[in-house]
C-alpha cells in the first residue's frame, strides 16, 4: 500500500476522502487490539511521542497516552502547569527544547487557535492537532465518523444534526468539513448567538428551532455549552437554553427512529443532554471514547510509524 501523504494531521480541510478512509480501516484493525487481553503491538517500538496540552483534557489526552503505549511507543506527557512555559517561554522555544530531544510525533492542544500549525511550520517531526481554540479538532471528527460508520454501516448520505455552541466548538467544524466529504447533509441548530458569523461556509443547513432539525436526523450529536470561551452574555439563561435546545426524550422522537446519539465529552447533564438520553440506549457516548483510542493508533501509526505495513483486521500480532 502507498505511504501514507500527511506526516502531521492539522485540520480535516488537509485530508481527503481516501486519506479519512484509509484512517478509519486502520482503525479498525487497532480497535481489536484495545479488545484482547494483551492490549499491546510492538508497530512503533523504538518512537517517542510528546503530548503537549496547554488546556483541559480527560478524553484526548488520555487516549492519546493509550494508544501511543498500545503501540510500544514511549509517550511523554507534559504537564505545561509544571513546565518552564509558567516561567514565560514562548511556544516556539518550548518546541525546539523538545524537538532537539528527537520526538517522532508531538501531539498539541492548546487555546490559541492555528498553534499546532504554527508548531509544524517551526520544527520537523509529526504534528497532531488535538485542539485548537475554536479552530479545529480533526482526531474528534475522525473518531466521530468512525463511530458512525459502525453503527450506521455506512458515512453516505446520512442526516447529521448538530445542536448547541456551534460558534465556539472546534468538534463542529471539523465534523461539518469531515461529514461533506460523504455527501451528509450537515444541518446545525441553536441559539442566533450561539451560531458563528459565516456559518454558511461551513456547508451546513441552519435551523432555529429543534423540531425541524431533527426531523429526519439519523445521527444527533449534541454539543456542549463553551462556558469558558462564552466571554460575554450570549446566553440569558441556561436554565431557558435547556428548555429550548436540551436533548431529552421529547426532543429524540422528532429524529429517526434509529437515530443514534453522539456527545464529544465532557456533557453538561441537564444542560444540553438529559441524563436518561446520555444513558439511554441510543446514546453512543462510550463507543466514541473507545473509538478514540483506535482513530488514534491508526493516527501515530500513519503519521509515525511507515516502516511496517498496518495490521489487516484481525492480524494484529
Ligand atoms: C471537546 C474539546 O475539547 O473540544 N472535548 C473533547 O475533546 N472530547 C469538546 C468540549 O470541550 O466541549
Amino acid at each position: 500500500m502507498d505511504a501514507f501523504p500527511h506526516r502531521s494531521l492539522l485540520d480535516i480541510e488537509g485530508l481527503t476522502r481516501p486519506d479519512v478512509e484509509r484512517i478509519l480501516d486502520t482503525a479498525e484493525a487497532f480497535l481489536q487490539v484495545s479488545r484482547r487481553p494483551v492490549r499491546k503491538v510492538p508497530t512503533l517500538r523504538g518512537k517517542t511521542v510528546i503530548n503537549l496540552f496547554y488546556e483541559a483534557s480527560t478524553r484526548t489526552r488520555t487516549s492519546f497516552e493509550l494508544a501511543g503505549k498500545r503501540l510500544s511507543a514511549d509517550v511523554i506527557n507534559m504537564s505545561v502547569s509544571a513546565s518552564s512555559v509558567r516561567k514565560g517561554e514562548t511556544l516556539q522555544d518550548t518546541c525546539r527544547t523538545l524537538e532537539a530531544m528527537h520526538p517522532d510525533v508531538i501531539v498539541i492542544r492548546h487555546n490559541a487557535s492555528g498553534a499546532p500549525s504554527y508548531v509544524a511550520s517551526k520544527i520537523g517531526c509529526s504534528v497532531i492537532n488535538a485542539g485548537d481554540g475554536m479552530h479545529a479538532h480533526p482526531t474528534q471528527a475522525l473518531l466521530d465518523a468512525f463511530t458512525i460508520r459502525h453503527e450506521k454501516g455506512t458515512l453516505d448520505d446520512l442526516v447529521v444534526t448538530i445542536v448547541g455552541d456551534i460558534a465556539h466548538s472546534r468538534v463542529a467544524r471539523s465534523n461539518a468539513h469531515l461529514l461533506n466529504l460523504f455527501g451528509c447533509e450537515v444541518r446545525v441548530v441553536g441559539p442566533r448567538t450561539l451560531l458563528p458569523p459565516a456559518v454558511d461556509a461551513l456547508g451546513v443547513r441552519v435551523f432555529d428551532r429543534l423540531k425541524e432539525a431533527l426531523d429526519g436526523a439519523d445521527v444527533v450529536m449534541v454539543l456542549r455549552i463553551q462556558q469558558e470561551r462564552l466571554g460575554r452574555a450570549l446566553l440569558p439563561s441556561l436554565r431557558e437554553y435547556a428548555r429550548t435546545f436540551g436533548i431529552g426524550p421529547v426532543a429524540l422522537a422528532y429524529a429517526k427512529p434509529d437515530a443514534i446519539v453522539m456527545h464529544p465529552g465532557p456533557m453538561n447533564r441537564g444542560i444540553e443532554i438529559e441524563p436518561i438520553v446520555a444513558d439511554g440506549e441510543r446514546s453512543v457516548v462510550l463507543q466514541q471514547v473507545e473509538a478514540g483510542v483506535a482513530v488514534r493508533m491508526a493516527l501515530l501509526y500513519l503519521c509515525a510509524g511507515e516502516t511496517s505495513e498496518a495490521p489487516a483486521v484481525g492480524e494484529v500480532d
